[in-house]
Order: structure tokens, then C-alpha cells, then sequence
């Protein structure tokens, strides 16, 4: 394993890997039941992917925690070196109905999945808040390119030089196509602020009813610090020449408003001026931005 270059996908970079093996993505073949959850990286995917699977076990931690989230949601684009399996061929051994994880932005999806009206849950994060998350995980990840100093980071993230390109083209993508799908947008705030509610939309957009208790079971097994100790959830699974906890965790922090700890005002100052050109006409209730 190394830290992988980026490569222009449709003027998107990706990792080397995906990029090679891009047909292998695009030609994915969906099923109408197959659930897509698609964030920009650090969003909260292994939080609502944890969500979603309790919901598709009816909260049976023992069934749905029997293998790490990774097994379980197959994510979608990644191509590992061999002998590792693609994400394209674990869905192909996966039984129905399959939930599936992606980083693509919009414009990326496989045809397949609209073609089929899959449904997708897609998770936003405040951009600071993303910008930090993402920084440490490129540290903590030792297949992403080098993140550099937090300074050059910042830098690169506002030009979109990142592994999936620009923040904000991928929550814009979305945005803009919600109402034309099956999309449900959710923010990492309102996650973090009220879980309980979140996680009733969630059920509500699958059509799926399950009892009180069970509601509060989910609820309580994907609190950060639930999801933090448990092995199935926390990606110590992975060998530390993939991430490396010891740099940084996977389940850092899981908090709301840690960019205040990182920016300084000269660096608030160049992302809001950034920020304000990305969002210009564009009316996505973002929060703890200020
Ligand atoms: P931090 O780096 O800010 O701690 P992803 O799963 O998209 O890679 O996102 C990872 C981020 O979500 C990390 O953010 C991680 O700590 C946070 N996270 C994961 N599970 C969480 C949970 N149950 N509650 C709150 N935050 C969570």
C-alpha cells in the first residue's frame, strides 16, 4: 500500500486505483432495492451507514455488528490492489436488498442507479468542520495523498485538489438534484443535535416502522462513543499500514464546531471569502458555520 496519486476522472481527481478502473464503476449494475449512501468524505457516512443497517436488522446489534461496516457496506468505487476485492464485486456477492456507500459526486453516480430509482440518503457537513475531519483522516490514512501542514491543507481543499474533488460542488450536486430523485439530505448538525428525530426521517424515507424501543436501541448503539468502542464500527479493523490510528483516530472527535480549534482568523478569512463565492445563489441551510 501507498499514498496513491490523484487522477482526473471527468474532471474529478480520484484515487489512481479508481481512476483505472473507472468502467468497472460506471458500468455498475443497480437494483431498484439497493439503498445508496453517498457523502463528500467525512460527512458521517459510517455514522448513518451504522444507522441503516440497525434499521435493515431491526436493531439486532448482534446480527448487524457481526462484520466490520466495510463488509457489510461495500463501497462502492474503491479498487483495492489484488487480491483485494473491488467494491463492484463484493456488491456482486452481496445479498438483496444491498446497501451501498459512495463518495461520487452527482455527476459521477452510475447511470444504473437512477435508471433503477434507488433510493439515496446523502449526509452534509458543515465545510470547516469537513475541511478539519478531512485533514486529519488524510494524515491517519496512508492511502490518500500527503495532507501536508494544516495551512497547505486548507489551501488545497478550497481548490477541490482532494481525493473527490471540490466540497462544494459535491453538496451542491446534490442539492440541486434532490427533488428530481429519491434523495434524502441530511446534515451531520442535525444528526448531532437530535439523533433520536434524524433517525425517524431515515426510517420514515425507507417506509420502514419499528417499535419505540427499538428506535432508542439504534439511537444509543450509534452515539459516538458507542460507535468508537466497538471494533465492528471504529476501523481498527483495518491494518495500521492502511490508517493509522496512532496518527490520528477514525472516530476522532465527532464533534460539531472543532474548526474553531483549527483556523486561525487569517485562515477563517480566506475559507469565508472562498465559501461566500461557492454558495453565492445556492440556499443550503448549512449551520455552526460562523
Ligand atoms: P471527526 O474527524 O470530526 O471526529 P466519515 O464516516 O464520513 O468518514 O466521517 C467521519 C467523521 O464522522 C469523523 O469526524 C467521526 O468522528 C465522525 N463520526 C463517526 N461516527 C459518529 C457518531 N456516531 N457521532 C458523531 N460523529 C461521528
Amino acid at each position: 500500500l501507498r499514498r496513491f496519486p490523484l487522477k482526473l476522472v471527468k474532471g474529478v481527481p480520484l484515487m489512481e486505483p479508481i481512476a483505472d478502473g473507472w468502467d468497472i464503476v460506471e458500468n455498475f449494475q443497480a437494483f431498484p432495492d439497493d439503498l445508496i449512501i453517498s457523502t463528500y468524505p467525512k460527512a458521517g457516512t459510517t455514522w448513518v451507514q451504522e444507522i441503516v443497517d440497525l434499521i435493515y436488522n431491526d436493531g439486532d446489534a448482534v446480527k448487524c455488528q457481526r462484520a466490520p461496516t466495510f463488509v457489510r457496506i461495500p463501497f462502492l468505487e474503491i479498487i483495492s490492489p489484488p487480491p483485494l476485492p473491488s467494491g463492484v464485486e463484493m456488491l456482486g456477492k452481496m445479498p438483496r436488498p444491498r446497501i451501498i456507500k459512495t463518495h461520487l459526486p452527482f455527476h459521477l453516480v452510475p447511470r444504473s442507479i437512477w435508471e433503477n430509482k434507488c433510493k439515496v440518503i446523502y449526509v452534509a457537513r458543515n465545510a470547516k468542520d469537513n475541511t478539519v475531519s478531512y485533514y486529519h483522516f488524510d494524515r491517519m490514512n496512508k492511502t490518500q495523498p500527503d495532507p501536508g501542514t494544516w495551512d497547505q491543507y486548507i489551501t488545497k481543499f478550497i481548490k477541490g485538489e482532494v481525493a473527490w474533488g471540490p466540497w462544494s460542488d459535491h453538496v451542491k450536486g446534490y442539492w440541486a438534484e434532490k427533488n428530481n430523485h429519491q434523495i434524502l439530505y441530511l446534515f451531520y448538525e442535525d444528526l448531532k443535535e437530535n439523533p433520536r428525530q434524524q433517525t425517524v426521517k431515515i426510517l420514515d424515507f425507507l417506509e420502514r416502522v419499528l417499535p419505540k424501543d427499538i428506535i432508542d436501541k439504534i439511537v444509543e448503539l450509534t452515539s459516538f462513543s458507542s460507535m468508537k468502542n466497538n471494533p465492528m464500527t471504529n476501523y481498527t479493523f483495518f491494518p495500521k499500514n492502511l490508517f493509522d490510528h496512532s496518527v490520528s483516530p477514525f472516530m476522532r472527535k465527532g464533534e460539531v464546531g472543532d474548526w474553531q480549534n483549527h483556523f486561525s482568523e487569517q485562515q477563517r478569512q480566506l475559507f469565508d471569502r472562498a465559501y461566500a463565492r461557492w454558495m453565492d445563489g445556492v440556499d443550503i441551510p448549512f449551520r455552526d458555520l460562523l
